[in-house]
Parts: C-alpha cells; structure tokens; sequence
C-alpha cells in the first residue's frame, strides 16, 4: 500500500535513498516529510516531490535494489501523478542522470518528455542530467 511518510519512516528512506547516486542527509528527509510531497511503499520503495502552485517538481526516487523491477517503481510514479492530477498540477518535470536508462525508460512510459540537458549537473560521478516534463492537465 502506498502511502504518506511520516517522520519515523526517515531511516527507511534514508536506506532506501542510500544505495543509490543521489543520496540524500536524513535532515533533507525529514524537510520534505514536512514540507513537501513524500510517498512510500512501506519496505520497498519512496517517491519524492514538490508542488509549487501548479508545478510539480520530482526531487528523488528509488525503489530498494533488490525489489527493482517488479513494478513498484511504476505504481508509486503513478501514484504521485494521480496525486498531482487531483491538487491541480499542470506540469511535472525533474532531472535524470543520462546513463539512467530504467529511470528514463519508465518515466517516458508515463509521456514525460526530454526538454533539455544540463552538462556536467552531478558530481560523483560527474555526468550531464536530462530534463524531462509532462504536461498533465
Ligand atoms: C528508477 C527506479 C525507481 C524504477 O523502479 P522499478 O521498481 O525498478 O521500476 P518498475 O519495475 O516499476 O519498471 C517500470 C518501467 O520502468 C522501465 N524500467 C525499469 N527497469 C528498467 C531497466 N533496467 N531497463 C530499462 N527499463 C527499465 C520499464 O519501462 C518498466 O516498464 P516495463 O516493466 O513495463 O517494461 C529504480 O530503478 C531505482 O530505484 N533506481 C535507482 C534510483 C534512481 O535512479 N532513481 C531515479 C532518479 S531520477
């Protein structure tokens, strides 16, 4: 069951968030619980993301290592979307690193497109991100 996060799901995202190239400070975590929009599926996976008026902006995303590709990944995307759709959002975009072709996959099976690229964006290892956005409404 997906569902919101709360505070004491912190260290589970945290995990979660950990194994991946963009982990994230338990402090940054705890912000977004409070502050933006958090969802979970308990012991798989997490999706974050902030609405600002009527953009939605997806911040991180990971589904736990092991539990890839069993479809969890889509059902908390489509999750956050329907979310979206129901507050009134327009558009939703983020950034992806290039090589990331199951996030770039999954995410163009959901119509988001590729808008533009920004070189050299992450560190660790360096890489240019793709921007992508859906237009939802
Ligand atoms: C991106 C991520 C969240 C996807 O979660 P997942 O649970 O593995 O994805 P799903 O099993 O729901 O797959 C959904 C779709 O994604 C795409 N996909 C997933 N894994 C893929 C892979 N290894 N190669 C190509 N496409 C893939 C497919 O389109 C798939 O649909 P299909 O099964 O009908 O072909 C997961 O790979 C992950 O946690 N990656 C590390 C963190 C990360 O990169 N986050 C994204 C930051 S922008």
């Amino acid at each position: 069951m997906i569902r919101k996060a709360y505070s004491s799901d912190a260290k589970f995202i945290f995990e979660t968030l950990a194994k991946t190239l963009t982990p994230w400070e338990e402090q940054g975590i705890l912000g977004s619980i409070e502050h933006d929009l958090v969802f979970i599926l308990e012991g798989e996976g997490v999706i974050i993301a902030r609405q600002t008026l009527d953009e939605l902006e997806i911040l991180n995303f990971a589904v736990k290592k092991e539990l890839r590709g069993q479809g969890y990944g889509k059902s908390l995307l489509g999750f956050l979307l329907d979310h979206a759709e129901k507050s009134g959002v327009k558009t939703a975009f983020l950034d992806v690193r290039q090589s990331n072709i199951a996030a770039v996959s999954l995410y163009k099976s959901f119509g988001f497109e590729i808008c533009g690229k920004r070189k050299n964006y992450y560190r660790n290892p360096p890489e240019d991100a793709v921007l992508m956005n859906l237009n939802i409404n």
